[in-house]
């Protein structure tokens, strides 16, 4: 029980990544709140996760400042407190190469990733510095990493920029116990991948078979990552045993990029 005691909130964490690390966190004695805009998916991770008055659900869309911040108020109300901080929810529409990129398009992902980034640790650190202990997890990408494709540009920049966001918030609170990392993960076909991935692919001129094969072949591991995966990378750096790690931004991408 490496979370034993522990409340850890993961925005997005009814489908997909963040499901799979508020499973695991469960799993580790932690207390979990999970959030997403679809009330329904809540209620149903709710049903299936089975763990009765351990996990919790706030409806809530990250692209909004009001909607991170009374996410992480409201765990702090429902639990106490708020020990570990899993800035999960990301993503972005619009895909088109920079010189036709819209502004529509650019506002929503500096929205969905950097400032919801931005606005959910800065409300978490408020209640985790007089406690001396925290754990700030940022769920980047292998794209924040590399710029190889195009009509991803705002996605790329965003993911770019958490990492400057995490080593500073590192940087700024090492000494109180607090720790922050990005975790890059590589391909992992959730939701994300199956809503977005046909206009990602047909924006490069593929199909959406050929950009997860893409996307496979790209990897030293010749296939996509698991949900399971990155989840027992945040399990690391979210642990006691963790807290040697900070500043980091973690691949866990099969060898993508090397
Ligand atoms: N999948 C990949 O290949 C991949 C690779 C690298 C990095 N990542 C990153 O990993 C993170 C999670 O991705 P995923 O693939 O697990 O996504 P996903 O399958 O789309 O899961 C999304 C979860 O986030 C919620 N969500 C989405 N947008 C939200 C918003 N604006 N506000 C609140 N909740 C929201 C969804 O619920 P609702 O729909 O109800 O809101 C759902 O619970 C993202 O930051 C993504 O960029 C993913």
């Amino acid at each position: 029980m490496k979370l034993e005691g522990k409340v850890a909130a993961i925005t997005g964490g009814t489908r997909g990544i963040g499901r799979g690390i508020a499973e695991l966190f469960l799993a580790e004695g932690a207390k979990v709140v999970i959030n997403g805009r679809t009330p329904e998916k809540g209620v149903q991770a709710l049903e299936e996760m089975h763990a009765g008055a351990d996990a919790y659900f706030i409806a809530g869309d990250v692209r909004r400042q009001a909607d991170v911040e009374a996410f992480v108020e409201g765990t702090i109300s429902h639990f106490g407190r708020i020990d570990i901080l899993v800035n999960n929810a990301g993503g972005s529409s619009g895909f088109a190469p920079v010189a036709e990129l819209s502004d529509e398009a650019w506002n929503e992902a500096l929205n969905w990733m950097l400032n919801a980034t931005f606005w959910g640790t800065r409300r978490a650190l408020k209640n985790m510095i007089p406690r001396r202990w925290g754990r700030i997890i940022n769920i980047s990408s292998v794209e924040g990493k590399q710029a190889n494709k195009t009509s991803v540009a705002h996605y790329i920049t965003n993911k770019h920029a958490i990492h400057g966001l995490t080593k500073a918030v590192a940087f700024e609170n090492g000494e109180l116990g607090i720790t922050c990392n990005a975790i890059c993960p590589g391909a992992v076909e959730t939701d994300l991948m199956t809503n977005t991935g046909p206009a990602a692919a047909e924006a490069l001129g593929m199909t959406y078979e050929q950009y997860i094969q893409d996307y496979a072949q790209d990897a030293a591991i010749k296939r996509l990552n698991t949900v399971q995966e990155i989840a027992a990378m945040a399990l690391l750096v979210a642990s006691e045993v963790g807290g040697g790690i900070t500043g980091a931004l973690l691949d866990v991408n099969g060898g993508t990029a090397l």
